[in-house]
């Protein structure tokens, strides 16, 4: 019998040798127990300020804090050990100066031992990556629908609808993948020009909700795993754990009430008899 021990981790430049290669596999992670689970069949797992959606039930990620990233991350990586693991960036913590994005970075990645940050913005943060590039902080770029912009843009739209906003969409890429950023995702956008912009730029694009042309595609795992009450339209789900949960849980009280719960039942037994 042979078992496949992985001794090392997915790293940054294969990820970026991806381009107009195998797809990447991306997945969203925010606890241990799935992200040993994931580990042996995706290549990149995204620690996302998705996080205050699915985990503490918050419209937006705008009140995400960087300690919540962070206690997230350490616990993905914890539970894996093969892929490249990406904490992002949340809302405040980059914006304001190349210097500031720098420090708070560095501290997600000495805390966590993530390999990469994630930030939101085109060319209105590319100093930011192109900083944190050069002093050894690999970026992931997403451009497209950004929720944190979620009180400007008044919601969850797709970008891109209309031609005239390709240009700048299209600008937003450029910028993000010249700034040195290794990859970005492209979020909520118009399927020709998320396929237009994964043949002009030089990096991989990680889809969600965009074309099946980019270079590989994200998605929040909650969300693919049918927990999510609403999910995304654009969502396929492969299971329907939502269900399976309540079930469980409703023969387990069933079991409490009935008074038929075998584990408490052997542990009395063992007391008695002890
Ligand atoms: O926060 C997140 O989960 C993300 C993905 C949707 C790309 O940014």
């Amino acid at each position: 019998m042979s078992a496949v021990i992985q001794t090392k981790r997915v790293t940054v430049p294969e990820i970026r040798a991806h381009k107009n290669a195998k797809p990447v596999v991306c997945l969203t992670c925010y606890h241990a127990h799935t992200a040993r689970l994931l580990d042996a069949h995706v290549d990149l797992m995204l620690v996302g300020d998705s996080l205050g959606n699915v985990m503490h039930g918050l419209e937006s990620t705008v009140p995400v804090t960087l300690d919540m990233m962070i206690m997230a991350g350490k616990a993905v990586m914890r539970g894996s050990k093969h892929a490249l693991v990406v904490v992002d960036m949340p809302f405040g913590s980059y914006e304001e100066s190349p210097q500031i994005a720098f420090r708070n970075a560095a501290h997600v990645m000495k805390e966590t031992g993530c390999q990469a940050v994630k930030m939101e913005g085109g060319t209105r943060i590319a100093d930011q990556i192109r900083f944190l590039s050069e002093r050894g902080i690999p970026v992931m770029g997403h451009i497209g629908l950004t929720p944190q912009m979620f009180n400007v843009i008044g919601g969850f739209k797709t970008q891109g609808r209309t031609e005239s906003e390709w240009p700048a969409i299209e600008a937003d890429a450029k910028a993000v993948a010249e700034a040195g950023a290794f990859a970005v995702v492209l979020e909520g956008m118009a399927e020709p020009l998320a396929a237009k912009i994964t043949r002009e730029i030089a990096i991989p694009t990680i889809g969600i909700g965009a074309s099946v042309e980019c270079d590989g595609q994200i998605l929040v795992l909650e969300d693919m795993l049918g927990l999510n009450p609403n999910p995304p339209k654009f969502v396929r789900q492969y299971a329907q754990m939502g269900g399976q949960i309540e079930a469980a849980v409703k023969a387990y009280a069933k079991d409490v009430r009935e008074r038929a719960f075998p584990g408490a039942e052997n542990v009395y037994q063992m007391k008695k008899a002890g």
